[in-house]
């Protein structure tokens, strides 16, 4: 059993294999949150210190105790106008304006299994024992209820939790926030480690002393976005990749998100993590309730590695799904970045021709395949095939792809539309816009209102069309602009936090929709590159395009920043022509290649157009690639260096569950001339083990190789006759198996 309820002092413990996170009927009823770490079997609430505190004001029914007060208590899920000025996690608006709730503890209950939630992504279990609890608070003063599920899954030492708030009264409501989730720590020097950036510079690792103020990281977006990600770590001060406490945050939702972690007067931290409560006004009216996205948690006692490998799995057993999740994805090329929208059906054909010549299996037809859609100014939202550009219909075009023995699959980017299209010219009030203003444009296009189910429908529709013709086998799915200009012309009620949640749901039930019809196609998330790229994607696409940076030495940061909160296999990565067509530098074919090897593995280039020595390059690295894959996306991954501090070299490793084999990938990013000796760590290998370097016979003790390390590979340059330092850019991977 892994909810433990304890009438006598009414702790409710929740227990994964390492972990327990407590929480507790505490004084006049408050649910308070009392611990969160390695396991414990006593109520920890002999932490919680009560005082007077002043300015840290009493419930009325705590009478003459001014020892009570929500404001210094860790509290579960903390609500405003309750005498907590800390941030909250519930905020509602009564029909005068008034705010004032103040939710007390009305009863709970444990059913076997992990609940789901209707319209959202949530965390499943297949093999899995799971456990869900149910705990119901209830407004002192009306008939609203907040009910807080929690999912515990001990096997993976996960526990989910998200929040339903119930409006039960005779009242119209607006609920202000309702977070997902909350943790209190009442001690500790707490970092907060978040993931931010920028279009084709998404998810660099930043950290920050949370201290004595609030910190707020989110999105306003209405998307996940690349500025920052849903994934957060509250790490101690001194927490590194293999020790140190830390606590994972991942929100399953890509729409305007928030979390806002304050160190509070007393010494305690709090961490609010849900939708975006800035203009959220989502009106309830009687009998009506509104979900929160899903919030999946997880303890780590041993540093930031553990934490990852946790999600990791997490994310690619429970939350991915579909047959591709486990299977090895084809390599795939995708003919973007050598055509942009200029090209014709022969040249597709001549791309793929050469790519399946060189052992790619599959390639992809991206943006420009549909209506007047030769430039990024027009054609969004007519779904039907330029057959003039293609010379031939998109069945057609398959068939002779899938004649040269691989498969197909094409890009689509259904929430847009052009002013210029056919699409906007009959439904332009499909498209948001605020009326009487001018829409705020972005890449010039609009954003279809899907919040309407007849939007989506019709699209899904369209599209389905073109998907049945071509029998495809894969779909890029982008979404190339942020939300703005809230309106939907079906109904009175504006409010942009209802219409910008409402509008996520359309988006998954799109996916949904594409999932059940299609359930054997390969699916990737796309959102200019990785404006999309969370957990709540995950649940419907296995991968998503990591960046529109495709230059190698940029993406090794990229790449490790997303490896915090994400597995590799879901990081779709390509190898690209060099100078790259963004940062313009040249890094060999061979390192691109091991870079792209930390994702999915791709090509995003005309093959055509590298030279013949290189051509005899890319069967081997597809080779490489098969061999190793098992290895790659099923192994437990190690960052050995920190990519944000170490500009010298890049190195991360890949090692098999048991041990018995081992991938380690280094990348030189800087050189000097009589370079002093460098040593890249190794970790994660059997202790006390011999391993053998597959490629040499070089035979090392694996406790050497994670003390010492392995020494910075060196190079026989052609035409010379002695060993030189590897040069900037020279990438290795090294194979080593235990003996
Ligand atoms: C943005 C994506 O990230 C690119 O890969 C490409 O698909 C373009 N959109 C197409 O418009």
């Amino acid at each position: 059993m892994s909810v433990i309820y304890n009438p006598t002092d009414q702790t409710i413990t929740l227990n994964t294999k390492n972990t327990s996170y407590q929480m507790k009927v505490g004084p006049l009823g408050y649910l308070v949150h009392t611990y969160y770490g390695p396991h414990i079997d006593t109520d920890a609430s002999y932490c919680m210190v009560f005082r007077d505190r002043g300015f840290s004001p009493n419930p009325y029914d705590a009478k003459l105790d001014r020892t009570i007060s929500p404001d210094t208590m860790p509290m579960e899920y903390p609500c405003d106008g309750s005498g907590d000025y800390r941030a909250t996690a519930v905020s509602i608006k009564r029909p005068n304006g008034v705010v004032k709730c103040d939710f007390r503890y009305d009863g709970h209950s444990v059913v076997p299994g992990k609940y789901s939630l209707p319209g959202l992504p949530a965390v499943y279990v297949e093999n899995e024992e799971a456990e869900t609890l149910v705990v119901t608070l209830k407004d002192k003063y009306s008939d609203i209820e907040v009910i807080l599920q929690y999912g515990i899954i001990p096997e993976l030492d996960v526990i989910t939790r998200t929040a339903k708030i119930q409006n039960n009264t005779e009242e119209n409501i607006i609920l202000n926030n309702a977070a997902s989730g909350c943790i209190d720590m009442m001690s500790g020097e707490w970092d907060l480690v978040h993931f931010y950036g920028r279009h084709a510079g998404e998810r660099a690792f930043g950290r920050t002393e949370i201290g004595q103020r609030e910190i707020l990281v989110g999105s306003r977006r209405g998307t996940s976005s690349h500025h920052e990600n849903p994934f957060v770590i509250l790490a101690e001060r001194d927490t590194a990749e293999m020790h140190g406490a830390c606590i994972g945050m991942s929100l399953l939702y890509s729409g305007a998100f928030s979390c806002n972690a304050g160190g509070d007067a007393f010494g305690g931290v709090r961490a609010v993590m849900g939708i975006q409560p800035e203009h959220f006004d989502y009106p309830l009216a009687p009998g009506e309730s509104f979900q929160a996205p899903e919030l999946a948690l997880a303890y780590s006692a041993d540093g930031f590695t553990k934490l990852s490998h946790i999600f990791h799995k997490l994310i690619a057993n429970n939350i991915c799904r579909g047959p591709w999740k486990n299977k090895r994805r084809p390599v795939l090329i995708n003919n973007w970045e050598a055509t942009q929208m200029n090209f014709d059906g022969e040249k597709i054909l001549s791309i793929a021709r050469k790519a399946a010549d060189l052992g790619v299996e599959m390639m992809v037809l991206d943006d420009g395949w549909f209506g007047a859609r030769n430039d990024d100014y027009a054609g969004l939202g007519d779904w039907v095939v330029n057959t003039e550009k293609l010379g031939c219909t998109m069945g057609e075009l398959a068939d002779q792809i899938r004649a040269m023995g691989m498969k197909f699959g094409i890009w689509i980017e259904p929430e847009m539309v052009n002013e210029d299209s056919d699409l906007f010219r009959e439904h332009p009030e499909w498209a948001m816009r605020v009326p009487g203003t001018d829409p705020v444009i972005a890449r010039n296009q609009l954003v279809l209102d899907y919040s309407r189910k007849d939007v989506v429908d019709y699209v899904f529709d369209q599209i389905a069309k073109v998907l049945d013709e071509c029998k495809a086998d894969y779909v890029k799915m982008d979404m190339n602009r942020p939300l703005s200009d809230m309106y939907t012309a079906v109904s009175d009620c504006q409010s942009r936090g209802k219409l910008q949640y409402e509008y996520v749901l359309g988006v998954y039930r799109f996916m949904e929709k594409l999932l059940e019809r299609y359930p054997d196609l390969l699916f990737e998330g796309c959102s200019g590159g990785g404006g999309r790229f969370d957990a709540g994607m995950l649940y419907y696409s296995p991968q998503i395009w990591c960046s529109d940076n495709t230059d190698a030495i940029d993406r090794i940061r990229i790449q490790y920043g997303t490896s915090f909160g994400y597995p590799i296999r879901t990081m779709g990565a390509h190898v690209s022509a060099v100078p790259n067509y963004d940062t313009w530098r040249k890094t060999p074919l061979h390192t691109r290649a091991v870079v792209a090897m930390e994702g999915t593995f791709g090509y995003e280039l005309d093959l055509n157009l590298i030279s013949d020595e290189e051509k005899k390059e890319v069967p081997e690295q597809i080779e490489t690639f098969k061999k190793y894959w098992n290895l790659l996306h099923n192994g437990l991954y190690y960052r050995l260096t920190d990519v944000m501090k170490n500009h010298q070299e890049a190195a991360w490793m890949m090692v098999a569950e048991d041990g018995s084999e081992a991938l380690v990938n280094i990348v030189k990013l800087n050189t000097t001339g009589n370079c002093p000796n460098r040593y890249i760590r190794c970790a994660g290998l059997t202790p006390g083990a011999t391993y053998i370097n597959e490629a040499t016979g070089d035979i090392y003790s694996a406790n050497a190789l994670m003390t010492i390390g392995i020494p910075m590979p060196r190079v026989m340059r052609p035409g010379t006759f002695w060993w030189s330092n590897a040069g900037e850019y020279d990438a290795f991977q090294i194979h080593l198996c235990r003996v």
